[in-house]
């Protein structure tokens, strides 16, 4: 199997490599680099390594208010435009320094390292920072791809269940979102908690190679890359209302099957695809433990009227109709506006509160 493959980007080609023994040959290769690290991760680095700059992963951190924090760190390190960074972490220390780099004397290289299953599979690739402002989520960003992704599967090791089946639903997305015979491929891959090293690699390579086929072909959002959204707006709607109380990889996964269900009663879909989302609303919960709670360990109380107001509200809807990603017709994905009508919103509830209830969470 091909373990290595590169994008094309307006910003030029980068690479992206997946096996083990990554971090130490990068940090070998690159003695005078500037390491920032998830505050979580320092047992993974050698005692011989620089001192890194340490960020905690928490949404507070890739803010704009955080930002000058990282900046400053930088200067204090000497930080030149010559400078090479090696970035290590989840989403959420990407997307501060996928800002950090593009900015700091505007713009410096810098290598990523993705440690959780999320940022393996889906957003390491893409080139996007989406960055917090004022206490809203993912208000501004931009597209700073770093040179090159090395992806260190030893990073697996320590993810507990509910973060592997979170990064297992965006892959799911990306591969459903391109195809059934891909969504098939990532079946394939055999996709379960515990992940072993080798079956990582299947499932990374998967994913990565279709979603390359979306950012491609899609750089900056306009229209197939839209698709990646499918679960993300019923999903958002959660993790916002509970306070991220349900992690991002969950809530996709939810929300895919909360899309699923609304565009069956919308009558969306035909006798194929019916099918074809049964298929996949099967793998998301049997991944959820049949409902109980296995995965999710505690999940919350999930607060309709809340969810629907942050449903409601969500950036990406227009004044007159809601954004969302829905299965049509054979099961293929279409971003369909839903005029803001008393039976839409009707369904949209009903929707929430039957796929809540089928998976054994409580509502309120
Ligand atoms: N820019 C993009 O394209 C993009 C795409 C998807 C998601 N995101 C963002 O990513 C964030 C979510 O990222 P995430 O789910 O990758 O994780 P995260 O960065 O939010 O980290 C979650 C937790 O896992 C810990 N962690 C990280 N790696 C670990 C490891 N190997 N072992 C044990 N614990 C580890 C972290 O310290 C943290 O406590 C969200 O803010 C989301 O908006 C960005
Ligand atoms: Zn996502």
């Amino acid at each position: 199997m091909q373990k290595s493959f590169d994008i094309s980007s307006s910003a030029g080609r980068y690479g992206v490599e997946v096996g083990t023994g990554l971090l130490s040959r990068t940090l070998a290769a690159n003695p005078d680099a500037i390491i920032i690290c998830d505050r979580n991760l320092s047992g993974y680095l050698p005692a011989t390594a620089a001192e890194p700059i340490y960020i905690d992963a928490v949404e507070s951190n890739k803010s704009l208010e955080a930002a000058p924090s990282v900046i400053v760190a930088l200067r204090q390190r000497n930080a030149n435009r010559n400078t090479h960074l090696i970035v290590i972490g989840g989403g959420i220390i990407q997307d501060i320094s996928t800002l950090a780099a593009s900015i700091y004397m505007r713009g410096i290289s810098w290598t990523y390292l993705p440690s959780t299953l999320l940022g393996m599979v889906d957003s390491c690739i893409g080139g996007k920072s989406s960055i917090n402002v004022g206490g809203y989520k993912n208000l501004v960003g931009n597209f700073f791809p770093p040179k090159e992704i090395l992806i260190d599967t030893a990073f697996i090791r320590t993810l507990d269940a509910e973060m592997v089946v979170g990064g297992l639903y965006e892959a799911a997305k990306i591969c459903y979102a391109r195809s059934f015979e891909d969504f098939r491929d990532y079946l394939d891959t055999k996709p379960s908690y515990p992940l072993d090293p080798d079956g990582a690699e299947a499932v990374i390579l998967k994913s990565l190679t279709t979603k390359k086929w979306f950012i491609e072909v899609d750089e900056f959002d306009n229209k197939e890359r839209l698709l990646l959204n499918f679960g993300h707006t019923f999903g958002h709607a959660m993790e916002a209302a509970t306070n991220f109380g349900v992690s991002h990889g969950i809530a996709v996964g939810v929300g895919m099957l909360i899309a699923i269900n609304y565009a069956t009663r919308r009558g969306e879909l035909g006798a194929v695809g019916i099918e074809r989302t049964a298929a996949l609303a099967g793998h998301v919960k049997s991944k959820l433990g049949d409902g109980k709670f296995s995965v999710v360990v505690s999940p919350p109380t999930i607060p309709i009227d809340g969810v629907l107001e942050k449903f409601t509200h969500d950036k990406k809807h227009r004044t007159d109709a809601y954004r969302v990603v829905i299965p049509r017709g054979d099961g293929a994905l279409e971003l369909v506006p839903q005029q803001r009508s008393d039976e839409v919103h009707a369904d949209i509830r009903s929707a929430y509160e039957e796929t809540i209830a089928d998976i054994g969470w409580q509502f309120e």
